[in-house]
């Protein structure tokens, strides 16, 4: 796992990089799209490029990491609605090309099994975005999560649904109770994990994900299994590393052919 400890801006531009670079080797690509604030400048460095030096993602497929049960359609925190205003729709990503589970099937053990097949007919996601949860929650994998779970239905701690409640004018009781959940064994199968987290509130979150002992307590543990896993915090998510000297030795000291 890499650690790289940075300013906001600078760890939106590494998140960047890695898609770009990665859409300009391979241009039909699967990008697994996370919500939440964490990956926003990413969605914007993203648009930029679009803009100004014409990255195309006409060719990509993108898998949304989860998605609320049972907000209608056209809600503006359904997370397909919001992944299309913050990325698709910025980056002439045709819509057609982006999947997520689907919140509102009838049969949502089916539409959850159906998902796990388009990510599979696609290849395999080759890079998912990631944020994380102030309990440690990766996608909406909650604590307790099944270290190797598929996409499927969780309920949503308090906790997340406080923290969440932002989106949903500060009323937490307007947030969902049930959403659909890329696994921990689905992000697992990624070829590359970009988790991202700035602030003081996911510090201890940080500190377990990177150097706790791996549990369903804290699931972003699993990480630590990937074999390319890259998590880029800012100075205060960092604050409760450990070994923060030794990631910023280690980034400072890194070849420049090995990219992220
Ligand atoms: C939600 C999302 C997660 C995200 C988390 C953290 O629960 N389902 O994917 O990582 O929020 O959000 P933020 O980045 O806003 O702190």
């Amino acid at each position: 796992m890499e650690v790289i400890i940075a300013e906001g801006e600078r760890l939106a531009e590494l998140a960047a990089d890695a898609v770009e670079d990665l859409l300009r080797r391979k241009p039909d690509a699967a990008i697994g799209l996370a919500t939440g604030s964490s990956p926003l400048a990413v969605y914007d460095e993203l648009a930029r490029r679009h803009q100004e030096s014409g990255l195309s993602f006409e060719r990509a497929r993108g898998f949304l990491l989860d998605e609320y049960v049972g907000l209608p359609a056209d809600h503006p925190e359904r997370y397909r609605n919001v992944i299309a205003a913050e990325v698709g729709d910025r980056v002439g990503w045709p819509e057609t090309q982006i999947s997520g589970p689907d919140g509102l099937a009838d049969d949502i053990a089916e539409a959850c099994a159906a998902y796990e097949r388009s990510i599979a007919e696609a290849g395999g996601i080759d890079l998912q975005l990631l944020g994380i949860g102030t309990d440690g929650h990766i996608g909406f994998n909650e604590p307790g999560s099944s270290l190797a779970s598929r996409t499927r239905l969780k309920s949503l701690t308090l906790q997340t649904r406080q923290d969440n409640a932002r989106f949903f004018g500060d009323d937490v009781d307007a947030v969902p109770v049930h959403c659909l959940t890329q696994g921990l064994g689905t992000i697992s199968a990624a070829g590359h994990l970009v988790l991202l987290a700035t602030g003081r509130h996911k510090a201890e979150a940080v500190h377990q994900l990177v150097e706790g002992p791996v549990s369903a307590l804290w699931p972003a543990t699993i990480m630590q299994f990937h074999p390319h896993a890259t998590v880029l915090v800012d100075e205060a998510a960092a604050s409760r590393l450990q070994l923060a000297g030794y990631y910023r030795h280690a980034y400072a000291a890194k070849p420049d052919w090995q990219g992220l």
